[in-house]
């Protein structure tokens, strides 16, 4: 088991096993279809965005929780696998989180998530790694664990002088803490998740294609704090935004297969490329060919790259 000192990037989140059924398309309400095939892998946006980040080149620790059950084993084989440190990954009561992932032809997804033992990473549990967090450069969070325990994190992690990114996926029901926002450096959302983040902090309404402006309101609102925010747009790139820059950079042109973790292999990534010192353009690019790549292959786990296949997408595409 790989021990948790040299660590740069800790991610405190989740971990999902993802039922995964393909089918042509995705039922509507009160239809039965015939699907084309059913898988697990190993997920959940914490886990996801842990091995993204392994897999780029960082050395990465996790904190979090899974059941005494079998999907927990693979948990944990999982983790060891791929040398992530789990020091502070624990069982809880409950069974492992489960995802529910529906994939249709397309690669499109809709996904409902039962927490299951992530529900159970308290504020204690993050107060237990907290020599950890202070020395980490970079924690990912994401919003399927607590927010309590979430908030608690990125305190420990900005007090020790690292950066904490938050994805704010799934999109929470009532406004986020002023405490949790107050610790964000980087805030990590979709072109809709933008603009309903931008809705719950009290914004008026944005429209389709007003990601910028969105952007630009919670920068505003939030205040100096917050460095930036990255908006991934799918097919359509990516955007860095903050106060002095706007960024944009096109996507990769590949076939998409299942786009399960795309988002969160893009992220994994970006906290390797910030870890590194890169530019912003070039930061963009790396995350972008790491998220475009996981596309390209069926489920969350396996389709996430590895460094070198990153650098030759960067070099070839
Ligand atoms: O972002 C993809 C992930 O969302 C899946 O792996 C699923 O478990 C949910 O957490």
């Amino acid at each position: 088991m790989i021990k948790s000192n040299h660590i740069e990037i800790v991610v405190v989140g989740s971990l999902n096993m993802d039922l995964v059924v393909r089918s042509p398309h995705l039922p509507i309400p009160g239809e039965t279809i015939i699907g084309n095939s059913f898988a697990t892998y190993e997920g959940g946006k914490g886990f996801n965005q842990a091995i993204a980040a392994r897999r780029a080149g960082g050395q990465v620790a996790f904190v979090g929780k899974v059941g005494r059950d079998g999907f927990g084993d693979r948990f944990v084989a999982a983790l060891d696998r791929e040398g992530i440190s789990r020091d502070f990954v624990t069982r809880g009561k409950n069974s492992t989180g489960i995802g529910n992932v529906w994939v249709g032809e397309d690669g499109a997804n809709k996904i409902i998530v039962v927490p299951g033992t992530n529900n159970e990473v308290t504020p204690e549990d993050v107060e237990a790694a907290s020599e950890l967090l202070a020395s980490a450069w970079v924690l990912l969070l994401q919003l399927e664990i607590p927010i309590a325990t979430c908030t608690r994190a990125a305190q420990l992690v900005r007090r020790g002088g690292g950066k904490v990114l938050l994805t704010a996926a799934p999109v929470p029901t009532q406004p986020l803490p002023s405490e949790l926002f107050e610790a964000i450096s980087l805030l990590l959302v979709n072109e809709t998740e933008v603009r309903q983040m931008a809705t719950l902090l009290g914004l008026p309404a944005f429209n389709e294609g007003q990601e910028v402006e969105a952007g630009r309101a919670i920068l505003a609102q939030v205040g100096s704090s917050l460095e930036g925010i990255v908006i991934t747009l799918g097919s359509k790139g990516a955007l860095w935004l903050s106060t002095q820059q706007v960024e944009h950079i096109d996507s990769f042109k590949v076939k998409a297969i299942d786009t399960t973790a795309a988002g969160d292999t893009f992220t994994g990534a970006l906290a390797v490329g910030l870890q590194r010192g890169l530019p912003v353009p070039e930061l963009l690019r790396f995350a972008n060919a790491a998220g475009a790549l996981s596309v390209t292959r069926e489920g969350a786990y396996p389709s996430i790259p590895f460094e070198a296949e990153i650098e030759r997408l960067l070099a070839n595409g």
